[in-house]
């Protein structure tokens, strides 16, 4: 499985709004799945947007089976997959934490975000997934989301 290279802030294609996936568990979605795990691992990111290699879909990863070295002091996130995702704010707590992105490589920022959230969505074979949660895995999955918009971290 190939590595990709990440796409980089003032790369056009970041601010793309990416499209549906409207056909689930092919051999093209598990392909880019894959790729995007790798190329994921390999640069030690606790979460990867498909626009991020330069791929138009609604597909998100993130989580780690370890403990993330980017992250040390962060509880863990279990390794997802989540597809045409949705968000929903449970509250209206917001807090502000330090986050980075592999897209822009080198620099942390203050970003504010929902305490509380429900997401909804998809597995890679069309299974729904459906959570409720907080913290640091609530902020994990607005941060990717926000790509799927064509939103970076330093534009909140
Ligand atoms: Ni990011």
């Amino acid at each position: 499985m190939p590595v990709h290279q990440i796409l980089k802030m003032g790369d056009a294609r970041l601010l793309r709004v990416a499209e549906p996936v409207t056909v689930f568990d092919t051999p093209e979605l598990h392909t880019l799945i894959a790729d995007m795990r790798e190329t994921m691992a390999t640069a030690n990111g606790a979460g990867l947007a498909a626009p991020q290699i330069g791929v138009h879909l609604q597909v998100v990863i993130f989580g780690s089976p370890h403990p993330n070295p980017r992250y040390p002091d962060r509880p863990r996130v279990p390794e997802t997959v989540l597809i045409n995702p949705v968000i929903t704010p449970i509250g209206t707590e917001e807090e502000q934490d330090w986050e980075g992105c592999l897209s822009v490589p080198g620099l942390r920022g203050m970003v504010p975000r929902w305490v509380h959230i429900r997401y909804t969505g998809f597995d890679e074979k069309g299974h729904p997934i459906d959570r409720t949660v907080n913290g640091f895995h609530a902020r994990v999955v607005q941060h990717e989301c926000d790509h799927l918009i064509g939103k970076l971290y330093p534009m909140n």
